[in-house]
């Protein structure tokens, strides 16, 4: 198969465009305004205590800045070059293994660890063949909802020959999760080989890489490894001499939550107001620029290589139940040994509280988990030694979601927590559909009320009402994911809202 690189909006050099008014007005952070500022997000929130003092500056800000990736220091200010130590442990190393061993920044550094050998390998295949391999492989989303990605693949090239495209998605906007951004920063080579085996596999000349503005570093790293791939032949014209072209470009947001939502994000690029689509039709089907487009997150792109290298079956030998490999997860600051931790699906809850991040500090009281960003439901004490699985934890009202773990201690209020998630979710909603754009906000309000001594048991009903309407009438996991959330407190805490409540 032979994709062109004829494309007409592809131009290496272009400056970014400029945003259009009433597109500009979408963002909460169109003009960088993120640089030094204090984090709101749920893992700061979680580690208030800390710091009461970087607490109240973060709150007092506008516009509000929700996760800078650096939750391991929570709660968090900017970004600080050099970047605090983080520790990496992977035991299975495949894909935080370049960098539990130091990184691989550079080509040089990325081919000391056979970079680039699964392209060359794949360049010797058929499309076909690494599309059976990433089937083999069972490998599933990592960005959140754990849809097959061979699927996903095989859509994208099922659809005719023509422009097609493959996007990542390193928007990484859940709090608590700082997986990506150490991908990109320390291993980027690793996710340009998976896009460009993508590009490959679905028939695609052009990918795009979504980072968010909160990730600077990020963004500069790519851009040089890309130069570096396409210095090597990598990118281009004829990628490893063979008849197939490849070219990729970094798009940088401008701060806002819900453009991590896939067809937001796709609009985003586009230079439109990125309010979330109804689907179908899929991107994979009518996607960027109205073309078929392969939509990955950035660490399931990052599995890619090593399926490539090591075939579809062995990856699907690791795991457990419906989970197959293994999912990086990133540790917030209440544990004893923040960081980075790869593991294979199937160790419990428990297991990551306890072994991998060393109890929480101080000897705190575990109250809660929240794993992958605050739109999803909380793991209660009782419940962790659930094992982590995409069926398996949402049997409980959670979910693998991005995979960022913000424990809770005794100093954590739930109602208080409550109040938090909500007036994130009312700030980040696209607005296009009422229960999340409105009751978000009402649900919100409903717990400033209730911590102040001034709500009533009618106030937490309407809350459940509201809750039921998001949960129904929601266009995007935005809205659904709230509701999940506020079912998982209203079930597992009712001792702490009940007497909220007059
Ligand atoms: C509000 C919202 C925010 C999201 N943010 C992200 C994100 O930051 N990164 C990500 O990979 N997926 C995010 N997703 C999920 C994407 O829509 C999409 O499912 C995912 O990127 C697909 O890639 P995957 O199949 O490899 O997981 C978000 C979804 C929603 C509803
Ligand atoms: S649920 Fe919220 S964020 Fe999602 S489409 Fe509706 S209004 Fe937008």
């Amino acid at each position: 198969m032979h994709a062109t690189l004829t494309h007409p909006r592809v131009n290496l050099a272009r400056p970014q465009p400029a945003l259009a008014p009433d597109v500009e007005s979408f963002y909460h952070l169109p003009h960088g305004e993120h640089t030094g500022k204090a984090c709101q997000g749920t893992a700061c929130f979680a580690a208030k205590h800390f710091n009461p003092a970087r607490w109240a500056e973060a709150n007092a800000q506008n516009p509000r800045i929700y996760c800078l990736g650096e939750c391991f220091a929570a709660p968090a200010k900017g970004q600080t070059h050099p970047r605090p130590p983080v520790k990496v442990f992977s035991r299975e190393g495949i894909v935080l293994g370049r960098i539990a061993a130091g990184g691989a920044r550079t080509l040089a550094a990325y081919a000391k660890f056979g970079g680039y050998g699964a392209l060359q390998q794949a360049l010797g295949q058929t499309p076909e063949q690494v599309l059976a391999a990433v089937e083999a492989s069972q490998l599933r989303g990592r960005g959140g909802a754990g849809f097959p990605a061979g699927r996903k693949w095989r859509a994208v090239a099922s659809q005719p020959a023509g422009e097609k495209y493959v996007v990542a998605n390193a928007d990484e906007g859940d709090a608590g999760a700082y997986i990506d951004r150490y991908l990109m920063e320390d291993d980027p080579h690793a996710l340009i080989e998976g896009m460009i085996l993508a590009g490959y596999a679905v028939g695609a000349s052009k990918g795009y890489i979504y980072v968010r503005l909160e990730y600077p570093l990020a963004g500069e790293v790519l851009r040089a490894a890309i130069a570096e791939a396409r210095a090597a032949g990598w990118l281009g014209a004829r990628v490893g001499g063979k008849d197939f072209d490849f070219e990729l470009e970094v798009y940088t947001g401008h701060g806002s939550y819900v453009c991590g939502e896939e067809t937001s994000l796709l609009r985003s690029i586009e230079g439109k107001r990125p309010e979330v689509m109804a689907r179908p039709p899929y991107p994979t089907e009518r996607g960027l620029f109205d073309n078929p487009t392969l939509l990955n997150n950035v660490e399931t792109l990052v599995n890619v290589p090593w399926i490539v290298t090591h075939g579809g079956a062995a990856y699907a030998e690791i795991g457990f139940s419906k989970s197959r490999g293994t999912k990086a997860l990133s540790l917030n600051s209440l544990f004893n040994r923040p960081g980075l931790y790869e593991v294979e699906f199937g160790v419990t809850v428990r297991h990551i509280v306890e072994d991998l991040g060393g109890g929480l500090r101080g000897g705190g009281q575990l109250k809660g988990v929240l794993i992958g960003g605050p739109i999803i439901g909380i793991i209660p004490p009782h419940l962790i030694d659930t094992q982590l699985g995409f069926e398996e934890l949402a049997a409980i009202g959670a979910g693998v979601g991005h995979g960022g773990v913000v424990a809770f201690d005794e100093h954590t209020s739930i109602p208080d927590l409550m109040e938090h998630v909500f007036s994130f979710g009312a700030y980040e909603s696209c607005g296009k559909c009422t229960p999340c754009r409105s009751g978000s906000g009402r649900i919100e309000e409903i717990f400033t009320n209730a911590l102040g001594g001034d709500a009533t048991q009618a106030d937490l009903q309407e809350c459940r009402e509201l809750v039921v309407a998001l949960k129904l009438a929601s266009l995007c996991g935005h809205g659904t994911g709230l509701a999940r959330f506020a079912e998982s407190i209203l079930r597992y805490y009712p001792t702490e809202i009940e007497p909220c409540f007059k």
